[in-house]
């Protein structure tokens, strides 16, 4: 996996899901947590069970499609931590309806979450970086940001976004020794999965042998692995990748 010990981590809606699993792996491997949510009961208890680990964590308040917010949320972060020196942008929220059902304010919504959140991110943590001569940030999108999926037109086009801003970003930012890439799940098993199958109404097991070649969906392990090593040293040389955690599914045409 690479080594994160002694870097400081900034998660985004790392109060539930891959989130908390990304925070949990990162503090268990040495580095220090910063653990954001909109939801301050579910991020407390995250930084509760990183500590009962021997681990250490801070929970701050934050929703990411604040500037406000973020600018409070960095700068605190250095105060506890002494520096930046990872950035995931994880927080995000999923729609799935047919596009004449889909309203502007959802479209609005879900966008300045999905999108104008890993912007204001990025632009945010970069200066932090250049006082450490560096930095990682590793971007949520999915695979519904490579491929289109019907009832999926705002949560893919948003997810399509992050992939290319982190392209976007790699090739501004490189020169300065700060790295972005993008990885792309298809379903984990957190709420959003729940969600997705309730509305193919099928069971999570159903969706794994559908979805994948493994015959299994995710965990949010899986999903958190390769984060921490698109933190970690050892991923020195990887910028403006797309990383597919997906079982295989995208890899084979349906079975016969
Ligand atoms: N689970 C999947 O199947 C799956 C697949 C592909 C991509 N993803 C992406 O991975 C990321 C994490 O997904 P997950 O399944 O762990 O989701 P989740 O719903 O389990 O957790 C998301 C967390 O983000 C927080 N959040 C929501 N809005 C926020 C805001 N405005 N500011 C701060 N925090 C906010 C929530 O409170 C929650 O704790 C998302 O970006 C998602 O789109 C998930």
């Amino acid at each position: 996996m690479g080594h994160v010990e002694g870097k400081v981590a900034v998660i985004t809606g790392a109060g539930a899901g891959i989130g908390r699993a990304t925070a949990a792996l990162f503090a268990k491997n040495g580095a220090k947590v910063i653990v954001t949510d909109i939801k301050e009961a579910e991020g407390q208890e995250t930084v509760e069970k990183i500590k009962a680990d021997g681990g250490e964590a801070l929970f701050l308040a934050h929703d990411v499609a604040s500037e406000e917010h973020w600018q409070r949320v960095l700068a605190a972060a250095k105060d506890r931590f002494g520096g930046i020196d990872v950035l995931v942008n994880n927080a995000g929220i999923y729609i799935i309806a047919p596009l004449a059902e889909t309203t502007l304010e959802q479209w609005n919504k879900l966008f300045s979450i999905n999108v104008t959140g890993v912007f204001l991110g990025a632009k945010h943590v970069v200066p932090y970086f250049a006082e450490r001569g560096g930095g990682s940030i590793i971007n949520l999108s999915s695979v519904a940001g490579l491929l289109g999926a019907a009832g999926h037109a705002c949560y893919g086009a948003s997810k399509g976004a992050v992939r290319i801003l982190t392209k976007d970003l790699a090739a501004e930012l490189g020169a300065q020794n700060i790295r972005i890439n993008s990885i792309h799940p298809t379903y984990v098993k957190t709420a959003m999965a729940d969600y997705g199958a309730a509305i193919a109404g099928k069971t999570l097991e159903q969706m794994g042998r559908d979805m994948s070649v493994l015959g299994r969906l995710a965990e949010p392990e899986d999903v958190a692995n390769v984060i921490v090593f698109l933190a970690a040293d050892e991923s020195h040389y990887l910028t403006g990748a797309e990383f597919v955690v997906d079982g295989g599914g995208g890899a084979s045409v349906l079975s016969v």
